[in-house]
C-alpha cells in the first residue's frame, strides 16, 4: 500500500518530470503518461464517517475570510469552527460550479480543428475534473447538507472566437490557481480532519498537471493573439481578466455563509472584509502566482489585492 511519504516523492518526481519538457507536445505527452500511471477511483479513496468533529476548524485558520480583522477576535473558538465548517463547505461549493463550466468550455473544443495536439490530454483532464466536482460535492451534501448557490456574472464578452477561446483558457487557470493555494495550505494543516486535509491533498496533485497544461497553452494562444490584434485590444483582454479575477476571489465572502455561521448582517460582513486592508494584504499573498504570470505575458500591470468593484 502506498504510504504518505511513497506518494510524496512520487509526486516531486512528477513536478521534476513536467519541469524538464521543453515542448508542448512533450509535455501533453507527459501529462497524459502520468494522468494513467497516477489514476485512482474516486469512490474507493476517501472514507466518508459518518459526521466530522464539530469542535475543531475545517479550514485553516489563517484562511478564513475574517482572518486578520477584528472580528476574529470577537469570536469565541465554538463560533470560529462553526464559520470554518460554513466557509469549507462554501469553497468547495464553488469549486463544484467552477468545474462544470470549465468541462463544457474543455468538451465544446475537444476535438475541434486546432486542438489537436491537446485533445489526448483534454480526456484525462475531463475524466479528473468529474472526479473532483463528485467529491466536492459529497462532501458538501453530507456535511453541509446543500451545495451553495454560486452567483454568476457574464461580463460583456469578445465577439472574435479566438479571444473568446483564450479566455475560457485563461479563466480555467486563474481558477485552478487561486484555489491550489487554498489546497495546498490545507493539505499540510495537521489541525484540520484527516478527510479535508486528504480531499485538498488528492485535489491539489491531480491539479498540478492542469497547471503545467494551462501556464503552457495560455502562453502559446495570447502568443497567437499577439500576433494578430493590437496592444489595445491586448490591454482589453488583460482588463477583462483582472476582473474576473476578482469576482473571482470575491466568491470566498459568500453572505450565505456568514448567515449560516450565525452572524446578524451578512452582507453588511461582506462588505466591512471585502475592503479591509489585512484582507487585501491576504489578497496579494493568495493571489500571487496568478498576478506574477499574467503579468509575465503582459496581460496585468501590477499585483491584484483590491477586488472591491
Ligand atoms: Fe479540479
Ligand atoms: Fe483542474
Amino acid at each position: 500500500m502506498e504510504t504518505a511519504t511513497t506518494a510524496g516523492m512520487l509526486f516531486q518526481e512528477d513536478k521534476r518530470i513536467m519541469r524538464e519538457q521543453t515542448s508542448i507536445v512533450d509535455l501533453l505527452r507527459s501529462l497524459s503518461d502520468l494522468s494513467v500511471e497516477r489514476a485512482y477511483d474516486p469512490y474507493r479513496t476517501f472514507e466518508w464517517p459518518e459526521s466530522l468533529p464539530d469542535n475543531c476548524l475545517w479550514m485553516s485558520r489563517d484562511l478564513l475570510s475574517i482572518d486578520g480583522t477584528h472580528y476574529m477576535d470577537e469570536l469565541s473558538e465554538e463560533e470560529l469552527c462553526r464559520l470554518s465548517r460554513w466557509e469549507l463547505v462554501n469553497f468547495f461549493s464553488f469549486n463544484v460550479h467552477g468545474i462544470r463550466e470549465l468541462m463544457q468550455q474543455v468538451l465544446a473544443c475537444i476535438h475541434n480543428t486546432g486542438y489537436e495536439i491537446t485533445s489526448e490530454y483534454f480526456h484525462h483532464f475531463l475524466d479528473e475534473e468529474n472526479k473532483h466536482m463528485w467529491f466536492f460535492a459529497e462532501f458538501c451534501k453530507r456535511y453541509g447538507g446543500k451545495i451553495y448557490f454560486t452567483q454568476k456574472v457574464q461580463f460583456p464578452t469578445f465577439a472574435e472566437e479566438d479571444i473568446q477561446s483564450f479566455l475560457a483558457f485563461a479563466k480555467i487557470l486563474i481558477s485552478e490557481q487561486i484555489s491550489d493555494f487554498y489546497n495546498v495550505r490545507m493539505m499540510n494543516d495537521d489541525t484540520l480532519p484527516p478527510l479535508v486535509r486528504k480531499i485538498n491533498r488528492v485535489h491539489h496533485e491531480d491539479e498540478s498537471r492542469h497547471l503545467a497544461m494551462g501556464r503552457r497553452v495560455v502562453a502559446s494562444m495570447r502568443e497567437e493573439l499577439a500576433k494578430k490584434y493590437q496592444p489595445e485590444m491586448l490591454q482589453k483582454i488583460g482588463d477583462y481578466l483582472r476582473r474576473y479575477t476578482e469576482f473571482f476571489v470575491q466568491s470566498f465572502y459568500n453572505p450565505g455563509t456568514y448567515r449560516d455561521a450565525g452572524f446578524s448582517e451578512p452582507y453588511e460582513i461582506r462588505r466591512v472584509l471585502l475592503q479591509h486592508p489585512s484582507r487585501k494584504t491576504f489578497h496579494a499573498r493568495a493571489l500571487g502566482k496568478t498576478s506574477r504570470f499574467f503579468e509575465s505575458q503582459g496581460l496585468f500591470a501590477g499585483e491584484i489585492s483590491n477586488v472591491c468593484n
